[in-house]
C-alpha cells in the first residue's frame, strides 16, 4: 500500500478545482440564482432538485440527499475509489500526488507488477473456461447442464460462464509454461501442490463462474459440479487477490447495470444470482460460500437505500438471515432500509423466479419483511414476554444488538419498538418528550429570530454545527461565539461543535467542501453528513444573528441543566462551598437571561 495523501495537498486540490467545472462536464448544468440546478444523477427525477453551490463548493440534492465535494461527485459518479478521484483531479491539474513517507511502505513497483500479472492471468483463465465450454470434448455435457437448468446461451455469455476440462493438468499444461508460472498458478490456488510435490488442476470437470471484484477484475472462480459426485460448489481460496469477505458475487454486474442502484437482493447461490438475471432482476448478489460480513453490508449501504436478505424458509434459513442481521446492524446507517425475504420451503430465488416470474419477484421484494419485524418475531420466539422475566431476558438481548446500530434514527425506531414489547413504552415517551423539550430550549419566544431556529427542529447545538458546515467564517466572524466554554461538557454532539469550531477558526477561508473533506475519516463524519441532509432555512444575510442566538440559547441551556444537577444533588447531599457558589452564580445568570 501507497502512504497517506497528505491533506494540504488534498486541500489544496480543492481550491484548485471548481466542483461547478467538475459536475458540468458530466451533467448539464443551469444557473438559478447564485447557484446551479440540474435534475440530479443519483436519482430519477422530473424537476431538478439537485443544487451546486460555487461559494461552498459543495453540491446538495434535495431529492435524495445526496450532496458532497467535487472528490465525492467523482467518486460517486465515475464510480471510483477516493484515491482514484484524487489521482484523476491531480492528474486534470498537472499534478503529482504526493505521498506521505514512513506511514506505510509504497507498493514496491515489483508488487504492483505482480498484481497486473495476476489480474491478468485469471482474466486468461476465465477466458481459458469460456472456450473449453465450447471446444471441450465434454463441451457437450456441459452445455445441456445449462440448458436444462434453463439458462439461455445470451447469460451463460453475460456471466462469462464456462467448464472446467475433466483433466488433471490441462490447466497446468496450458498456463503453465514457466517455472514462475507455475508458481504464480500455485499461488492463485487454480493448481495444487499435493505433499509429494505433484501439481493438478484445482477445478476440474466443473462449470465456472467467474467471480469479478468490485472494480471488475475477475479474482477468483467459483466451480459446480454437473451431477451429483463431490461437493456441489468449490470456490477459489483465499488468495493475495482474493479476499471472500469483501466479495460479493453479482455486484459488479449490478453496479454496471444500474445508474442508481435503489435495491440490492443478497442471495445465497451464484445460480440465483445469474437466474435472477436472466429475468431482467440485475440486482442481485450473493456472498461465496461464507455468511454475509460486515464488510459486505459496508460495501451495500454505500451502494444502495434498501438491501434484502432473501432466504429459505426454513430453520437454515431463518438463523443465516439473523447471523446476517446481526452483522449488518453496526454497518446499518439511517436512510438504508434492511429488510428479509423469506422464500416458501425448498424454493430459492432461482426457482422461485422461475415460477412465478419478474413482476411477482419483484413485489415480493417489495413487500419484503422489514427489519424491525423480523427482529421481534425471532427474538420473541424464545422470549416470553407475558412475564417480567421473559421481558427482561427480551431486553438483555435486544440492547446489546440495539445499541450496536449504526443510525441513530434506526436505532431510536428499534428502542421504541422494545419499550412497546417490554410495556415501558410510555416511561420511553416521556424520555423523549423530555430532551425534545430540552433541545427546543426552554424560553420560546427569548428573542424574534429564535422563530426561525425552531422552525427547522435543529436544536442550538445543531444549529451551530449546521452553520458552521456551511459557512466557516462565521467562526471569525462572530468571535463572541466561543463553544470552548462547554469543554469538557458531556451533551451528545459537543465535541462535534469544538472540533468543527476549532477547524473553522484555524482555517477561517475554508469552504465547505474543504471542511467536509477534512473530517472525511473522522469519527464524527457520519454526524456531518446527516447534519448536512437536514435543511436549515436560514438565509445567508440572518446566519450570523441566527448563529449567535443560538449560542445564547445553548448556554442558557447548559446553565439550566447544570442548575438542575446542582439541585438535585443538594436534595441528596449538602453542597460543597464550591459548588453552593456556582449555583448562585448560575441562578444570577439566569435571571438576566
Ligand atoms: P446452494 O446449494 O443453495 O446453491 O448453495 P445453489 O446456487 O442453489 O445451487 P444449485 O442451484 O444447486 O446450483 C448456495 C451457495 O453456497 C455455496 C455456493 O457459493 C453456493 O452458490 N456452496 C454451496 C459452497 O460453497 N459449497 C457447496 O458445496 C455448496
Ligand atoms: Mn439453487
Amino acid at each position: 500500500m501507497a502512504g497517506k495523501i497528505p491533506r494540504d495537498f488534498i486541500d489544496d486540490l480543492l481550491s484548485r478545482t471548481d466542483v461547478v467545472d467538475i459536475v458540468d462536464s458530466r451533467v448539464k448544468l443551469k444557473k438559478a440564482g447564485k447557484n446551479y440546478q440540474a435534475c440530479c444523477p443519483f436519482h430519477n427525477e422530473k424537476s431538478p432538485s439537485f443544487t451546486v453551490s460555487q461559494e461552498k463548493q459543495f453540491y446538495h440534492c434535495f431529492g435524495c440527499g445526496a450532496h458532497g465535494n467535487a472528490i465525492s461527485f467523482m467518486m460517486e459518479f465515475d464510480r471510483l475509489e477516493f484515491v482514484e478521484a484524487i489521482e484523476e483531479l491531480a492528474r486534470f491539474h498537472g499534478l503529482e500526488v504526493p505521498r506521505e513517507k514512513g506511514s506505510r511502505p509504497a507498493m514496491s513497483e515489483e508488487k504492483k507488477q505482480q498484481q497486473l500479472d495476476d489480474y491478468s492471468l485469471m482474466d486468461q483463465v476465465a477466458r481459458f473456461f469460456q472456450q473449453q465450454l465450447r471446444q471441450n470434448s465434454n463441451s457437450e455435457k456441459a452445455i445441456n447442464y445449462l440448458k436444462q437448468r434453463g439458462l439461455s446461451g445470451d447469460i451463460v455469455k453475460q456471466w462469462e460462464i464456462g467448464y472446467a476440462p475433466d483433466s488433471w493438468d490441462a490447466l497446468l499444461n496450458t498456463f503453465g509454461k514457466s517455472p514462475d508460472k507455475v508458481k504464480q498458478l500455485i499461488d492463485l490456488k487454480l493448481v495444487n501442490q499435493n505433499d509429494q510435490g505433484r501439481r493438478y488442476d484445482f477445478f476440474r470437470d466443473r462449470i465456472m463462474f467467474p467471480i469479478r471484484d468490485k472494480r471488475g477484475r475477475v479474482v477468483g472462480f467459483g466451480g459446480r459440479v454437473l451431477d451429483d459426485g463431490g461437493p456441489k460448489y468449490l470456490n477459489s481460496p483465499e488468495t493475495r487477490i482474493f479476499h471472500k469477505g469483501s466479495e460479493l458475487f453479482g455486484f459488479y454486474h449490478a453496479r454496471q447495470q444500474n445508474r442508481q442502484l435503489d435495491t440490492v437482493v443478497i442471495v445465497e447461490g451464484y445460480m440465483d444470482v445469474v437466474a435472477l438475471s436472466q429475468f431482467d432482476i440485475n440486482i442481485a448478489t450473493a456472498a461465496l460460500g461464507t455468511a454475509t460480513t460486515p464488510e459486505h453490508i459496508q460495501m451495500l449501504v454505500r451502494a444502495t437505500s434498501h438491501i434484502v436478505c432473501c432466504y429459505d424458509g426454513d430453520r437454515a434459513g431463518r438463523e443465516a438471515a439473523w447471523r446476517a442481521l446481526e452483522n449488518a446492524l453496526p454497518a446499518l446507517k439511517d436512510g438504508v432500509r434492511l429488510s428479509f425475504l423469506f422464500l416458501p420451503d425448498g424454493e430459492d430465488p432461482d426457482t422461485m423466479v422461475r415460477q412465478v416470474g419478474k413482476e411477482a419477484f419483484m413485489t415480493m421484494l417489495d413487500s419484503a419483511m422489514p427489519l424491525s419485524r423480523f427482529f421481534f418475531e425471532n427474538l420473541l420466539k424464545t422470549h416470553n414476554v407475558g412475564t417480567p422475566e421473559g421481558k427482561r431476558a427480551l431486553k438483555n438481548a435486544a440492547l446489546p444488538l440495539i445499541e450496536g446500530v449504526l443510525g441513530d434514527d434506526q436505532k431510536q425506531m428499534l428502542l421504541e419498538e422494545l419499550a412497546k414489547h417490554t410495556g415501558e413504552y410510555d416511561r420511553f415517551k416521556l424520555q423523549q418528550d423530555i430532551s425534545k423539550a430540552n433541545n427546543a430550549g426552554r424560553k420560546p419566544g427569548y428573542s424574534p429570530n429564535l422563530n426561525q431556529v425552531g422552525k427547522t427542529r435543529l436544536s442550538p447545538l445543531r444549529m451551530l454545527i449546521r452553520l458552521l458546515l456551511d459557512m466557516p467564517s462565521l467562526a471569525t466572524r462572530c468571535q463572541e461565539v466561543q463553544p470552548g466554554v462547554f469543554a469538557g461538557s458531556q451533551a451528545a454532539g459537543m465535541d462535534l461543535l469544538l472540533a468543527v469550531h476549532q477547524y473553522c477558526t484555524q482555517h477561517p477561508h475554508a469552504t465547505t467542501a474543504q471542511l467536509v473533506e477534512n473530517f472525511r475519516d473522522h469519527p464524527h463524519s457520519p454526524t456531518i453528513a446527516k447534519l448536512l441532509l437536514q435543511e436549515h432555512l436560514v438565509k445567508d444575510e440572518d446566519a450570523e444573528r441566527v448563529y449567535t442566538d443560538s449560542f445564547a440559547r445553548l448556554l442558557d441551556w447548559h446553565f439550566d441543566s447544570r442548575i438542575e444537577t446542582l439541585i438535585s444533588r443538594s436534595r441528596v447531599q449538602p453542597l460543597s462551598k464550591a459548588e453552593k457558589e456556582e449555583l448562585n452564580l448560575l441562578m444570577k445568570e439566569r435571571q438576566k437571561s
